[in-house]
């Protein structure tokens, strides 16, 4: 990947060692990137796309294990219809220019939240994702769709209570039995979490998932962020001291 100088300045001093396996973000400010510009919120959207193709492959380059974007939140269908029309487009957009690539890089495509609510070809477009890629053992692509935390603990909780019910599983419920009924299980814990848009808030994203995330907060809008702000982003997560409720040993 050919990378511009300040680029590889920053990445020159990271710890290659120490790139977070899983990082989340909160892809916000689109509508507003648009807004400033005199343009139609949806621009700011496709351009969110664009910013999308570049972060997977930039993070893929990395090394990183999983990354996980949050799409469209349960609380985005309170927009109205044009704009929940114009997202629905984007998974299928974005997986038909980009599946021959995710394919070829050994990315697997996953969905968190629940796929009921969404509109058949955007779980068409998922789907063929999906099983286009379900063999490969690279980084894990996680599009958060139709996603909301609470609503994925309550639908652990009932597939748990529904499997205790009939025998399969057996009391006591620990975290590790818990973690394997969330739409993350099998996948680490994010180590960072990025927000872009200048809001300070986790808006009911991967709740249990972040109990230990380092959180990264950026003014810069979804469609502005680049590879130097990722960067900055993962050189800031290396200088923080993760104690996990432990002592500093220094
Ligand atoms: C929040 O910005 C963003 C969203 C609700 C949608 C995010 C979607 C993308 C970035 C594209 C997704 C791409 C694929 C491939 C699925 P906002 O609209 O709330 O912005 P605002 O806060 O400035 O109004």
């Amino acid at each position: 990947m050919q990378l511009k100088p300040q680029e590889e300045e920053i990445l020159q001093q990271l710890d290659r060692r120490r790139i977070p396996a899983h990082l989340a973000i909160i892809m916000d400010g689109n509508g507003r990137w648009a807004r400033e510009r005199g343009l139609p919120r949806s621009v700011g959207h496709r351009q969110g796309v664009e910013t999308v193709r570049q972060t997977v492959r930039f993070c893929d380059y990395l090394g990183l294990k999983a990354l996980t974007l949050f799409a469209f939140s349960t609380e985005n269908w309170s927009r109205p219809a044009a704009e929940i029309d114009f997202l629905m487009g984007l998974p299928e957009q974005y997986l038909q220019t980009e599946l021959p690539e995710l394919v070829k890089n050994n990315v697997r495509v996953n969905l968190l939240g629940d796929p009921e609510r969404l509109p058949a070809q955007v779980q068409k477009a998922i789907d063929e994702g999906l099983s286009a890629t379900k063999k490969n053992s690279g980084m894990a692509l996680n599009f958060a769709l139709n996603y909301g935390a609470r609503a994925e603990i309550i639908r652990a909780v009932q597939a748990l209570a529904g499997d205790l019910q009939r025998g399969k599983i057996e009391l006591p419920i620990d975290e590790k039995l818990f973690d394997s009924y969330l739409d993350t299980a099998g996948l680490p814990d994010p180590d960072l979490l990025i927000r872009t848009g200048g809001e300070y808030r986790i808006s009911n994203f991967l709740l249990w998932q972040v109990a230990y995330s380092e959180l990264w907060f950026t003014p810069v809008y979804w469609p502005d962020f680049n590879r130097q702000h990722l960067l900055r982003a993962i050189a800031d997560f290396q200088q923080r001291e993760r104690r996990y409720g432990r002592i500093s040993p220094k």
